[in-house]
């Protein structure tokens, strides 16, 4: 039988799905994440749903190679539209752009008001990703960043609940955990402070009236980039 393994991403996805929940994988492809709880013994059962038949049959291919066509349910559905929310405790939406994310559960309010466990991990728009959570009424409980090449992934583990609201830094970054900073972090303030600056720079000139909040808060990304990373340095110490 075919034995899935995942890469860093998924696989720090996987590590956040407690045993015997109800799981559901939105935007599943391949299902390789569904297929590895369900071979690992970590779920019974899972459902797997994509917006599109190609990826959907794909996903049929691996359970079948898998031997695991009887414990998966395929959906053919735009995010969580063809989910019930009683049918689901944990929901992963990863490998997608924050925008789509946001666009998925803004369309699903009900994963604000169970308790449900949503991993979210964007390929794109974090900080807007960030920001519309903290505004709608989910709590980020932890990050997970796990490195493939020269990127860094982000995972969040988000569940309903208040959060007190992010300054700019921390829409980009999440927050500095004091302490219990991921060994990865430092790489990620480094690598977004200079994406921050390169931005600066290529508004630097302009005198478009609307690039000047964008610069405002561009500057205020960056300041608090530079607070969080000299914070880091000295918990390393
Ligand atoms: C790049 S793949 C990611 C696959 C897998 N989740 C991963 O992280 O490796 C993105 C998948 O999301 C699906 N998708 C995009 N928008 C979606 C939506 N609104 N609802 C459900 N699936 C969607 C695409 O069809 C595609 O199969």
């Amino acid at each position: 039988m075919h034995t899935i393994e995942l890469s860093p991403r998924l696989l720090a996805v996987a590590g956040c799905v407690p045993p015997g929940v109800r799981f559901a994988d939105v935007g599943t492809d391949h299902a390789y994440l569904p297929a590895y709880l369900l071979q690992r013994g970590v779920i019974d059962r899972a459902i797997a749903s994509d917006l599109r038949r190609g990826p959907l049959d794909r996903a049929r291919q691996t359970a079948d190679r898998c031997g695991l066509t009887e414990r998966i349910s395929f959906r053919l559905c735009s995010g969580l539209d063809g989910i019930s929310p009683e049918e689901v405790e944990v929901i992963a939406i990863a490998g997608m752009g924050g925008e789509t994310i946001t666009a998925i559960l803004a369309a699903a309010p009900w994963t604000r008001l169970g308790d449900y466990r949503l991993l979210l991990q964007p390929m794109s728009a974090l900080p807007e990703l960030r920001a519309w959570l903290q505004k709608h009424g989910y709590k980020v409980e932890r990050e997970l960043l796990r490195q493939e090449g020269r990127t860094i992934y982000t995972v969040l583990d988000v569940v309903p609940g208040e959060e007190a609201p992010l300054t700019p830094a921390e829409c980009w970054a999440g927050r500095q955990e004091h302490g219990r900073d991921d060994p990865l972090r430092p790489a990620l303030l480094e690598g977004l402070r200079r994406r921050v600056e390169r931005a600066l720079e290529g508004i630097s000139h302009s005198s478009r009236p609307e690039d000047v909040p964008w610069r405002e808060e561009l500057s205020a990304v960056r300041e608090g980039l530079i607070t969080m990373q000299k914070e880091l340095e000295v918990c390393q110490m």
